[in-house]
């Protein structure tokens, strides 16, 4: 019989550098797109999908991201004595959002690393995960198509999009054996390969539904690039024994752990935005002409 997914691992315990002096005394997840936190967002894809309980795998800095999702007792005091309804609202509904537990990775040893950390919360049982610095916009939310291409074939599910070629050294690629269908079986996968040498253009985007055999792997997996303890050599491995499903992500993307991504993020979010969209289109109208 299929076991339903409904665990996920959000790994959030990167130090930021890229974001310094923003992220000196904050997680990154925290920052920002408009007014909810990055990994609001996230959180939300995983609820949205079928998720109902998260597990989040921090570093140092996790205090934040904990009073995030917890309740809020003075602020809704306040809030509710202010008359502030839709504020109350609001803030109630991130503390129910579903079940958020926290696990510590001690070492920065990397993302395999970080989801082994998680592995006595998961058990035996499949799970998704979620990367923080991505954020994908698409209905249904990529992750509900991944659970539901799951249980439909029954291996691991890891979601792809073709990016430009002399971008593939910066992602795991996959390597279909072909132009790149919806749904896939992956022949082989290579995290970050040097810039040459990638076997496609269809790069992991940050969300994957796995088997937990992936555990034993990670356990016993060894520093690959960067020093660090990859996930995409325990998939590699895990491919061998039971083929993955690439599931082509056909929406938005956006790479938030990046300046310029994150930018992108904040203003498409702002022009979709009932309160703001209009304002920012204007603003922005004005702006081009100058900018030529
Ligand atoms: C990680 C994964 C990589 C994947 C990428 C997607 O890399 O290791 O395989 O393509 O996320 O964002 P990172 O960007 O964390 O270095």
């Amino acid at each position: 019989m299929t076991q339903r997914v409904r665990k996920a691992i959000i790994p959030a315990g990167g130090l930021g550098t890229r974001f310094l002096p923003a992220t000196k005394a904050q997680p990154k997840e925290m920052l920002p797109l408009i007014d909810k936190p990055a990994i609001q967002y996230i959180v939300e894809e995983a609820v949205r999908s079928g998720i109902d309980s998260i597990v989040i795998v921090s570093g140092r800095h996790k205090r934040a991201i904990e009073d995030h999702f917890d309740k809020s007792a003075e602020l809704e005091d306040e809030l509710e004595e202010r008359g502030n309804a839709e504020m109350l609202a609001v803030v109630r509904e991130i503390s129910q959002l579903a079940d958020i537990y926290y696990v510590r990775q001690k070492e920065p040893l990397g993302l395999g690393h970080a989801v082994l950390c998680a592995r006595r919360f998961i058990g035996d049982e499949p799970f998704a995960v979620l990367l923080g610095d991505d954020i994908l916009m698409s209905e249904p939310p990529c992750l509900k198509q991944m659970i539901e291409v799951y249980e439909e074939r029954q291996s691991s599910v890891i979601a792809v999009m073709e990016v430009p070629w002399d971008q593939t050294h910066k992602y795991g690629i996959v390597d279909i054996g072909g132009s790149l269908e919806v749904v896939a079986t992956v022949k082989d996968l290579v995290e970050k390969p040097a810039p040459g040498e990638a076997p496609s253009n269809s790069a992991v985007v940050g969300r994957y539904v796995l088997e937990p055999a992936i555990f034993e792997l990670l356990e016993r997996a060894v520093p690959g690039k960067a020093g660090e303890i990859q996930l995409t050599d325990s998939l590699r491995q895990l491919n061998e024994r039971n083929a993955l499903t690439a599931l082509r992500f056909e929406g938005r993307r956006y790479d938030v752990g990046d300046k310029l991504g994150f930018v992108q993020a904040t203003i498409d979010l702002a022009l979709e935005r009932e309160d703001l969209g209009e304002d920012i289109k204007r603003y922005l109208l004005e702006k081009l002409p100058l900018l030529r």
